[in-house]
């Protein structure tokens, strides 16, 4: 691999030794896909955060903190499975607690945000432009940001993504070249989505055909920031995926030709009417009480925290419910400050960071229940009970009234 006379002295150690661990073993990564060179990175997001699936880690983490590791790029991090503020008040103990600062402070002494959230591309700090190589952990990210922002990255894991940003720079392949962007398999939308959950749903119903095939969907006609966040968390449900075009919405999709770069599409798949109804009979029509009501997969921007706020002013959650809301921590206190914290607390309500619900299951001992979500990827991943998915409207409404009730 060609490497730049700076990269050949972080290898020769010139820069200590974590820096010429990370480049020692970045070169090998790059080896494997065949990279040719590396690219430098304007930021990375870092798992290594969540106690149930990183656990192993902690004493490679260790290691690089000795070794004086400290992250050369702007670096945030992904979920944990507490609030790290408001475990005692949601019912998590001491234990989970220290767990979890065992791995979040090696990574705060490397340099690394603790924003804690699966939406990097949230965070006010975090201004990235078109065609910016990053090094991102998380799939629903990965995917939102190559789609959506046109943000270059391949789907990291904790290593990878943290030695990235320990080197300030990731091997170029896969993602990071145009040419590995261009669509592979042709989504005809014919039918209409309807609210965010039809986005949510087209994503996992989709997933399952796509293996790592790139899609591009035609006939979509208008995506809020919420409709592609639930569809990029769809799709990482059961695909590996690392991004997809809407033609006419995304920025690498214009026409149907760039979205292609002028290739015919591998494969055809219809997404129908009968499609939506059978995903809908499955997933959405039900009349039951409910237990627990989240709303924020992936974590929730500000305008949809305004938008429950209008919506739960003064309300209250049904007894016997549980109502969360999931945000960054960064604009958790904003919202602390604009009063719309206040008001899911005095509706009876929870406004939570630094997790979300599936990751926080672990840590509450697994209740089991009736639950509504507002995105697939909650639904997916949920093992305790029957799961329905609905807008953030329909959510507030379940979590008011105390019922589900969706016909079909
Ligand atoms: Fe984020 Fe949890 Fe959904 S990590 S994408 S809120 S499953």
């Amino acid at each position: 691999m060609y490497l730049t006379k700076e990269e050949e002295k972080m290898l020769d150690g010139e820069y200590g030794p974590a820096v010429q661990y990370a480049m020692k073993m970045l070169v090998k990564y790059g080896e494997i896909f065949d990279a040719e060179k590396m690219v430098e990175i304007k930021h990375a997001h870092i798992s290594c955060t969540t106690w149930t699936i990183e656990y192993l880690l902690a004493d490679w983490l260790e290691d690089l903190v000795k070794m004086g590791a400290k992250v050369r790029v702007p670096s945030s991090s992904m979920i944990t499975n507490i609030d790290i503020d408001q475990w005692q008040e949601l019912g998590i103990s001491k234990e989970w607690y220290d767990n979890q600062m065992k791995l979040l402070e090696k990574l705060k002494a490397m340099g690394i945000k603790m924003e804690l959230t699966c939406t990097p591309y949230f965070i006010p700090w975090v201004n990235l432009n078109f065609g910016d190589h990053v090094a991102w952990c998380e799939s629903s990210a990965i995917i939102y940001g190559n789609s959506a922002i046109g943000i270059r990255t391949n789907r990291e894991c904790c290593q990878s993504a943290l030695l990235a940003a320990i080197a300030g720079r990731t091997p170029e392949f896969g993602f990071h070249l145009k040419e590995n962007r261009k669509g592979k398999v042709l989504v005809n939308v014919k039918t209409k989505l309807k609210g965010s959950y039809d986005f949510s749903i087209m994503g996992y119903e989709i997933a399952q055909y796509l293996g790592l095939r790139t899609p591009v969907f035609k006939g979509v006609e208008r995506a809020s920031v919420l409709d592609l966040t639930v569809l990029s968390a769809a799709l990482s449900t059961r695909s590996g995926v690392t991004m997809f075009h809407i033609i006419g919405a995304t920025p690498e999709a214009k026409t149907e030709e760039e979205a292609f770069q002028g290739d015919k599409p591998e494969d055809k798949i219809d997404f129908t009417d009968e499609d939506l109804r059978k995903a809908h009979k499955q997933f959405r029509v039900g009349n039951e009480k409910v237990d627990y009501v989240y709303i924020g997969c992936p974590h929730l921007n500000m305008d949809n925290l305004k938008k429950i706020a209008n919506l739960l002013k003064g309300k209250k959650v049904a007894n016997g419910v549980k109502l969360i809301i999931g945000t960054l921590k960064a604009l958790k206190k904003i919202a602390a400050e604009e009063g719309i914290e206040q008001i899911i607390k005095d509706a009876g309500g929870y406004l939570i960071s630094d997790t979300c619900y599936v990751a926080m299951r672990h840590a509450l001992g697994y209740p089991s229940g009736t639950f509504v979500f507002n995105c697939m990827k909650q639904v997916y991943y949920l093992r305790e009970g029957k799961a329905y998915i609905g807008n953030i409207k329909e959510c507030i409404d379940a979590a008011i009234t105390g019922r589900w009730s969706v016909r079909e």
